[in-house]
């Protein structure tokens, strides 16, 4: 058995803050190095387009990222590093995918869900200011996924639905044109991260506006560690460490020691400038020698795009030849050579589908889910997470429809 692959994306819009580095940047950069894994991490900033309309804000981020990724540890000799729009097989295949994807799949996606039912509730089309872009959004990431064959994509519970519909749709591809053109990937679920908590003591993210960056100087990030909430306990009071977002904040940077003693300083009543000076202190023992590393790297972006063009590179020598495959399955071939297809063509595959079959069992979560089979009991359609089975069943023949009329 090969390595198992794993990919992660970071999309290009924003400025790296505290949240992404404990979330994201940092668990990512020590799976890394675990032996028999390989590991892709691109610069997802085709994604980006369908939320930034602002170029120069586009290509700020790319950088930053870039930067931010490479002054925490990532080794760009050892993955895969690359900017998504140097891989010009990812949207080649985003088409060769959209032409198996069922409409009604995108249909329930829930980012699309979610922007039509609040023109719904404001009595507006349901598709007043939804771009095709944010609607083929699953399509994209798919492709970034697919076309890599990655075993294992680390997510959040948000982005859980869009593994799901990578799956469904390589298997509804794979299925169509008879061959295991794409690995199947999985959901690596995040539980057991850290959600760093914000300015305002909800979870740290850009939506909110309650980020620290992750590159602030020194005396500015002191400042911000300052100006995070707190409640009115006077020093001497003893303070519940579980109750207070200082401590978290704390526990995501320290060991298990460190936590421990900051505990007993907790209940033997620091104060709240106290303990804000000794995360300030603690944060940047950890931050100060990358951040060092992420200024002399910003001041070079000639060097950051080196080593992008050399991560395409050996990103692309992985994926032309299986684009090269696919085309060829699918019937995009020169007219001078009689290239003999992968297998018999599947002249049944549109008959098979009438002996589909819905089932509907509740997953692991509790939740109903349905799976579509046919006659080889391949599951051809899969999706969980509905209330009742009466829902699941409705979405289950949905699904069976536009597979049939695929
Ligand atoms: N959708 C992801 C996010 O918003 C970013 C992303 C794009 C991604 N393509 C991906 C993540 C492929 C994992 C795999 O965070």
């Amino acid at each position: 058995m090969g390595k198992r692959r794993v990919l992660t994306g970071i999309t290009t819009t924003g400025t790296p803050h505290l949240g992404n580095y404990v979330g994201a940047i940092r668990p990512a950069i020590a799976a890394s190095n675990t032996a028999d894994v390989e590991s892709f991490y691109f610069l997802a900033d085709y994604h980006a387009l369908i939320k930034c309309d602002d170029p120069a804000r586009i290509q700020q981020s790319t950088l930053e990222i870039a930067a931010s990724w490479l002054a925490c540890g990532l080794d760009p000799e050892k993955v895969y590093f690359y900017r998504q729009s140097d891989i010009p097989e990812i949207p080649e295949l985003t088409w060769l995918l959209t032409c198996v994807t069922s409409k009604g799949l995108l249909n329930r996606a829930h980012a699309y869900k979610a922007a039509t039912d609040a023109n719904r509730e404001k009595g507006e089309d349901p598709d007043a200011g939804v771009t095709a872009g944010l609607y083929m959004y699953p399509v994209l990431m798919a492709a970034d996924i697919l076309i890599f064959n990655a075993n294992q994509v680390p997510v959040g519970r948000d982005q859980i639905q869009h593994i799901e519909m990578a799956r469904d749709i390589g298997q509804r591809f794979n299925h169509i044109y008879g061959g295991d053109y794409f690995v199947l990937p999985e959901a690596a679920i995040e539980d057991n991260v850290a959600t760093l908590p914000g300015l305002d003591g909800r979870k740290m993210s850009k939506s909110y506006n309650n980020t620290i960056p992750l590159w602030l100087p020194e005396k500015e990030l002191r400042k911000a560690i300052l100006g995070i909430v707190t409640n009115s306990q006077a020093p001497g009071e003893a303070k519940n460490p579980d109750e207070s977002h200082i401590f978290s904040i704390y526990q995501a940077f320290a060991s298990a020691e460190e936590t421990t003693a900051m505990r007993r300083a907790y209940a033997d009543g620091i104060g709240w400038g106290d303990a804000k000076q000794k995360v300030f202190e603690r944060i940047n023992v950890e931050l100060a020698p990358m951040r060092e590393k992420y200024e002399t790297l910003i001041a070079k972006p000639d060097a950051i795009e080196d080593a992008l063009q050399a991560g395409a590179k050996k990103a692309r020598a992985l994926a032309q030849p299986l684009l090269a495959r696919l085309r060829n399955a699918v019937g995009l071939r020169s007219l001078r050579t009689r290239a003999t297809p992968e297998s018999a063509p599947k002249q049944s595959a549109r008959e098979e589908r009438s002996a589909l079959q819905p089932v509907v069992f509740r997953d692991e979560d509790k939740a109903f889910a349905f799976k579509v089979l046919d006659a080889k009991k391949n599951v051809l359609a899969t999706q969980s997470g509905f209330a009742d089975p009466k829902t699941a069943m409705a979405a289950a023949q949905a699904a069976m429809s536009s597979l049939a009329a695929g």
